[in-house]
């Protein structure tokens, strides 16, 4: 009896253990938050905005360049220096600009902000907007971590918004850190806005220099206690409840889940009881085998309550049978 126990509480340990190590990827095709699906593939390959700041004498652009469904690779040989490591998926590079040329002159600050890094996988958690008024139509927050820079934590916190007939790639300013695209087809470009003239001498605040329609924007880049944040929101189509419905087969996993705790909860709370009752029997009564067992002989009887109920059972279903036949009198 108790060897037997011991194993099958090992047994529900090791089910309850794999049940915690499947904490889900990042899979930007079927990502899985508050147990709906979204498809972000169609928004795969790097996405930028590129901000600027006036800190007189000097003009800063800054790029942060995303990639929710793989790591960003840079195109060309690029010094090691100069770019986000391997497994970086969102990457801020701060470049010094020189207006009176009107280029970039060095790279100051290169941040990588969410990633994996060595084994480390990359941790992410999403959670649905709420709606709260009228004619706001949802989406989602995903925050994805890993980054460090300075001894600084680094975060990332994309509100994907929907919006009805919008795709998610429109009005991007193109960045002078250039990534090697996705499999989606290279955007249009669109005209450039003509320069801003805040440069008065004052100074101005980072800025993102967005294009009309621009569907990723720059919220900020915040130092709060001892974490970065990189706030951006990005209105698509692709974070519409609407297309979530098209595919809930993929919830399965989460019932999955649910029941998979249910029965480990149930077989822990019996086998606790059956080890507990025997161990009671034991000390209390001296029992050995069967009798250890807590209700003992009502279990060996169960086979012979079956058979009484189901000859009962039986037996029922043939007289309302043969009544039936009586009917037509
Ligand atoms: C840098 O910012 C300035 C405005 O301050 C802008 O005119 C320029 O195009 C930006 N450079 C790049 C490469 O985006």
């Amino acid at each position: 009896m108790r060897p037997l126990s011991l194993s099958l509480l090992a047994t529900a340990a090791s089910i309850a253990a794999a049940a915690d190590s499947q904490r889900p990827k990042l899979d930007c095709k079927a990502l899985q938050i508050d147990s709906h699906t979204y498809d972000f593939s169609a928004l795969n390959g790097p996405h930028t905005v590129v901000t600027t700041e006036f800190a007189p004498p000097s003009y800063y652009n800054r790029t942060y360049t995303i990639d929710l469904c793989a790591p960003l690779v840079r195109k060309g040989d690029v010094d090691a220096r100069f770019k986000c490591p391997e497994g970086t998926n969102v990457c801020a590079i701060k470049h010094h600009w020189d207006a009176e040329k009107k280029k970039s002159e060095a790279v100051e600050e290169v941040i990588p902000i969410a990633g994996k890094f060595g084994e480390k996988e990359l941790t992410w958690e999403g959670a649905r907007l709420k709606t709260e008024k009228e004619g706001e139509a949802g989406g989602v927050k995903i925050t994805l971590r890993g980054g460090k820079w300075e001894g600084r934590e680094q975060k990332a916190i994309v509100e994907m918004r929907c919006k009805k007939g919008v795709a998610g790639t429109e009005g991007e300013w193109e960045g002078e850190d250039e990534y090697v695209k996705g499999k989606r087809a290279a955007e249009e470009e669109k005209k450039e806005e003509g320069h801003n003239k805040d440069g008065d001498g004052f100074g101005f605040a980072e800025k993102q220099l967005k294009k009309e329609g621009a569907a990723l924007i720059w919220e900020g880049y915040k130092r709060e206690g001892e974490v970065d944040t990189l706030f951006l929101t990005w209105n698509t189509e692709h974070a519409c409840e609407k297309a979530v419905e098209d595919k809930p087969p993929a919830d399965e996993s989460r019932h999955w889940g649910f029941f998979t705790w249910l029965v480990v909860l149930v077989f822990l709370a019996v086998a606790a009881y059956l080890i507990f009752g025997s161990w009671l029997n034991y000390n209390r009564y001296g029992a050995r085998g069967w009798d250890l067992l807590p209700h003992g002989d009502t279990l060996r009887d169960i086979p012979y309550l079956l058979k009484d109920w189901t000859r009962r059972v039986l037996n029922t279903v043939q007289s309302s049978g043969s009544r039936g036949g009586y009917s037509a009198v």
